[in-house]
């Protein structure tokens, strides 16, 4: 029998890559790869990229300058892109690159066999299309399981073109899987020791998928999934403002196995930003949105992204961001210094003066850090769930996270990875909480 071929994998960006990477992974085990963690030893590498921002895509053209060693060392060496740059930029990275082999964009995984294929018989393959076809429906069951805690990608794409964003292009439009599928890919996570799911999607509360009398909301496929014996804890990521629908918003307060985190985007808190930005919001109506929210939910920890230096972003604009994430209070954010992308429509406008974003984005930082470091003492003398992913450094110790997301260190030497238990918070640090098992 033939050595297998080694397949080395390095995933840029979003949570969408990495439930991506897997699923490559599992395409390319049916053609003979087994993955490696070391990149010299590598028959492919394949670079899942990101194209969400100008320094996100940069990485990947030095990564594959810092390649060249390898593949002069190793001609049969092939290198693929995938992800979201190779969906943008195909044809420049093979003309920037020519140690490229393989350039596949979001939507055409399913069919990485042929191309490795062709690429076997010494020629480039690309394949950069969004086909009609569901890519699902054509990969193979999931084998690849690292842990309790998986992720499923329920939705795709985006139809919202926010100003500045490059999602609705490399990714295309909204998609949502049938319910059938997910419930079936579900159970066999489940089967297979998983016992919490994160539901993905670029859109993902925009999820309407066929099921059983017609489409679903993802309030619904939350509902079903909730019904699922040994699945404990279900959470969905990522989500708009604009899709936040009644029945999604009761589940936050009905359904326990629903946890009590929420990442709900807002970008900015001025009205004159957020209509340049398309965001089809005020900061009035997130206001209200919160409310409802944490009326049917009232532990409930929200997170957001930001974005600063946004063309034509006033201090008055920022000012009124900074008020809103005061008047929010958020558990956790997210913030980034606005980058032109072309093709988008905010690329055409005047930028905001680099120092001014940067200053911006400074101050931001330290009140969202502050935010989260007060949602984590706020935890101090409270009892969580927390479901154990893996071992801590010191002996005994294992670490977790818990239902509000935080990551807790416990003392339990008789527990394994995967018990979800109950946890007295003790204290909290910078970036996690310390617990003691109930
Ligand atoms: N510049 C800066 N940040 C961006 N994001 C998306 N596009 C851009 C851009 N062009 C941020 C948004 C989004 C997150 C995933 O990335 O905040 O919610
Ligand atoms: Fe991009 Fe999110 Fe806006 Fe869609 S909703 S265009 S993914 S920022």
């Amino acid at each position: 029998m033939a050595e297998p071929k080694k397949l080395f994998i390095k995933t840029y960006g979003c949570q969408m890559n990495v439930y991506d990477s897997e699923r490559m992974a599992e395409v390319l085990g049916a053609e003979g790869y087994v993955t490696t963690d070391v990149q010299e030893e590598a028959d492919m590498v394949l670079l899942n990229t990101c194209h969400i921002r100008e320094k996100a895509s940069e990485k990947l053209y030095s990564d594959l300058g810092r390649l060249k060693p390898l593949k002069a060392a190793k001609p049969d060496l092939k290198i693929g892109v995938a992800g979201c740059v190779a969906q943008a930029e195909g044809d420049e990275i093979l003309r920037r690159m020519p140690l490229v082999d393989l350039v596949v964009g979001p939507q055409s995984y399913h069919r990485l066999p042929g191309m490795v294929d062709k690429l076997a018989q010494g020629g480039k393959a690309v394949d950069t299309e969004f086909p009609a076809e569901d890519k699902f429906n054509h990969m193979p069951e999931r084998k690849v399981l690292r842990g309790p805690s998986a992720f499923l990608t329920v939705q795709e794409g985006c139809d919202k073109f926010c100003a500045f964003c490059v999602v609705p292009y490399t990714r295309g439009a909204e998609v949502s899987r049938p319910v059938e599928r997910l419930l079936r890919e579900a159970r066999a996570l489940v089967d297979r020791g998983v016992r919490e799911i994160t539901l993905l999607g670029q859109n993902v509360n925009a999820y309407h998928g066929a099921g059983a009398g017609g489409d679903w909301g993802l309030a619904r496929l939350v509902r079903e999934l909730a019904r699922i014996d040994g699945l404990e804890r279900i959470r969905y990521t990522t989500s708009h403002p604009n899709d936040m629908e009644d029945d999604l918003i009761a589940a936050h307060g009905d359904e326990p196995k629903l946890m009590p985190y929420l990442h709900l985007p807002v970008q900015s808190g001025s009205d004159r930003i957020l209509k340049a930005m398309n965001r089809k919001h005020t900061r009035e109506q997130y206001f209200r949105l919160v409310e409802r929210i944490r009326a049917a939910r009232p532990d409930i920890l929200l997170s957001s992204d930001f974005i600063v230096g946004f063309p034509g972003e006033s201090d008055a604009d920022f000012a009124d961001t900074m008020d809103l994430i005061r008047t929010v209070g958020f558990g956790a954010s997210f913030s980034f210094k606005y980058s032109a992308r072309p093709g988008t429509p905010a690329a055409e406008k005047a930028p905001v003066p680099a120092e001014v974003a940067d200053a911006r984005l400074q101050d931001l930082q330290a009140l969202i850090t502050a935010q989260q470091r007060a949602a984590q003492e706020a935890m101090v003398g409270r009892e969580v769930g927390v479901l154990y992913e893996k071992t801590g450094r010191l002996p005994g110790q294992m670490v977790g996270k818990s239902d509000h997301l935080h990551a807790v260190h416990v003392t339990d030497p008789e527990a394994r990875v995967g018990d979800l238990v109950r946890v007295r918070i003790k204290a909290s640090a910078p970036n996690s909480l310390a617990g003691e098992r109930l």
